[in-house]
């Protein structure tokens, strides 16, 4: 089995595809194929894709479909949902799939059916939940608990806080949530600013429970707590968490009683649907939280099952290495036109850049190709008031998934068909274009002279023939958007085989952490000057006159 997409015959057959068919038209191809919207849409799991207006025929599919089934995705899937181990770097399992399973038939990881303890864990988020909702868990003065404190960062902070912050509209009205991650102490100050320590839960959020930002924000959140409150045995009531790490807990002084458990085969990106989902629970209740759940199941279920050809995550990484290896876009935006959506690009940023940000290949030797595309994006409409200016007439191509909700929440329907029919025409506009013929007819009663006119054309004329996906979901429900996460996170397990790398470890991340603890440690002490450059050995001296 390689893992060397280019030694396929269907890689070969790509390349020659595209050197053939070059830069296709898609104004053409829409205007051959009548029927192109409903052969090249898709719907699952509440999801519906409308992915025509990509540089794609029928024989591009196939050959893509076809490099798919020779990386042997298939065998993969099958991998990851049966525990085998292929995080092969960390010699763990990936199953977070298996929190989010409906079967009550065993799941063996290291000889331990993991069923009886995820479903245990979640009995207790549950009683816990309940507890809060109700009043009966009391703060330590006997007041309930009205705000909730997530601190933890990284998978720990962005997939929680986007799902509370996307569904913020069907949260309970007794609980207000408050995500920390980020160890400026501005981030926890101004949260603790508003904040009454008698009715506050903190969440201290970590896998490892050893992460700087989180350890360092959540003994300030502590000490914060301990000056109001007094003695210690009160933090009981205040500090829960949510850790694969009970020594660390315990250490920290968080009784194990209130600690919510998840395991090492949960990846800390893929990790919201573990406890790490604990304050997506408090703010929207357990029984919403498990609709969340179900809504991924039922996305999983789509990926294990359909063809290739009808499988939505799989056509969506295709998709993307076409544009990414064939066509060539260095980077691809993720815009959603939802307001409840405006923290999705970010959740997706740590999801796809830290998964599929390698250059080296399962085996340890160089990947052939490019592998991960830089994501970005922002909310519609803002985004089209500062950035689409280059989609449209830049010189790079920046392929875009728009995601659009059907159903107006927020009971400003005007508004909603205003977000709509912009979301619709910028889709339009990128495949569209405008020709330089148009920009003149529309420039023809201009009282401009000839030449000025003809200059102004230039300007106003868009290439087009950008590609785009179109994802509609008929409703924010935590089950569509349950469904939504699972679809790119198996898009990006579909491209990670498909490239031949490990989209489960993240060593990239290390070298920075040890670099800073080393600064940190030089801050109060002599610079080293044999250790650093003469740019960081600069930089330093600047912060430390600033603080003479
Ligand atoms: O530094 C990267 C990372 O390890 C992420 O993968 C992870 O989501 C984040 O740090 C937070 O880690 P933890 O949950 O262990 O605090």
């Amino acid at each position: 089995m390689t893992s060397n997409p280019v030694q396929t015959d269907s890689w070969s057959a790509l390349k020659a595809h595209h050197e053939q068919t070059g830069e296709p038209d898609m104004r053409q191809m829409f205007r051959d194929d009548p029927g192109r919207c409903s052969r090249f849409s898709l719907e699952a799991a509440g999801i519906f894709l409308d992915f025509s207006k990509n540089r794609i025929s029928s024989e591009t599919l196939k050959l893509l479909c076809d490099l798919a089934r020779q990386m042997r995705l298939d065998a993969w899937i099958e991998r990851m949902f049966t525990g085998e181990k292929i995080n092969l770097t960390e010699d763990r399992a990936v199953l977070h799939t298996a929190l989010r399973r409906r079967s009550d038939s065993p799941l063996v990881v290291d000889g331990t059916d993991i069923m009886p303890a995820i479903l245990a864990v979640f009995e207790k988020m549950g009683r816990f939940v309940e507890a809060i909702h109700s009043g009966s868990w009391r703060g330590c003065t006997g007041r309930p608990i009205t705000d909730a404190v997530n601190i933890g960062i990284g998978g720990s902070d962005l997939g929680p806080r986007m799902v509370v912050e996307a569904l913020a509209g069907q949260a309970v009205d007794t609980i207000r949530s408050h995500f920390v991650a980020n160890i400026d102490g501005t981030d926890l100050c101004r949260t603790l600013k508003d904040l009454d320590h008698e009715s506050t839960l903190f969440v201290v959020s970590s896998k490892t429970f050893t992460t700087q930002e989180t350890m360092t924000n959540a003994r300030s959140a502590r000490q914060w707590f301990l000056e109001k409150a007094g003695s210690s045995a009160n933090i009981a009531r205040h500090f829960v968490a949510v850790s694969t790490n009970q020594a660390e807990v315990e250490t920290f002084g968080i009784d194990p009683v209130n600690m919510f458990e998840f395991w090492d085969w949960v990846g800390g990106r893929y990790s919201l649907w573990s406890a790490i989902g604990l304050s997506v629970a408090l703010s929207v209740g357990m029984e919403k939280f498990e609709c969340l759940l179900m809504g991924a199941n039922a996305m999983d279920e789509h990926f294990r099952n359909a063809r290739f050809e009808e499988n939505l995550p799989v056509i969506l990484a295709l998709i993307g290495i076409w544009n990414r290896n064939f066509i060539g876009a260095e980077t691809y935006a993720v815009l959603p036109y939802d307001q409840r959506l405006h923290r999705f690009p970010a959740y997706l940023q740590q999801c796809d850049m830290e998964s599929n940000g390698k250059t080296v290949g399962r085996e340890g030797r160089q990947v052939a190709t490019k592998t991960g595309p830089v994501l970005w994006g922002e909310p519609g409409t803002n985004g089209q008031h500062a950035f689409y200016q280059l989609i449209h007439q830049g010189s790079d191509l920046v392929p875009v998934d728009f995601i659009a909700v059907l159903e107006d929440e927020s009971g400003l329907e005007l508004h909603h068909k205003i977000l709509i029919a912009n979301c619709f025409a910028q889709a339009e506009a990128l495949m569209k274009g405008k020709t330089a013929g148009q920009a003149l007819e529309e420039l023809r009663y201009s009282n401009a002279n000839a030449e000025d006119v003809h200059l102004l054309a230039r300007h106003k004329t868009f290439p087009g023939n950008k590609p785009s996906n179109m994802l509609l979901i008929d409703k924010l429900s935590p089950r569509n958007l349950g469904a939504l996460i699972a679809l790119y996170e198996h898009k990006i397990f579909t491209q990670g085989i498909l490239w031949g790398i490990n989209s489960f470890d993240q060593w990239g991340v290390e070298l920075g952490k040890q670099l800073a603890s080393g600064l940190l440690q030089e801050m109060d002490n002599e610079l080293r000057p044999e250790l650093h450059d003469s740019s960081t050995n600069g930089l330093m001296r600047r912060f430390k006159a600033s603080r003479a």
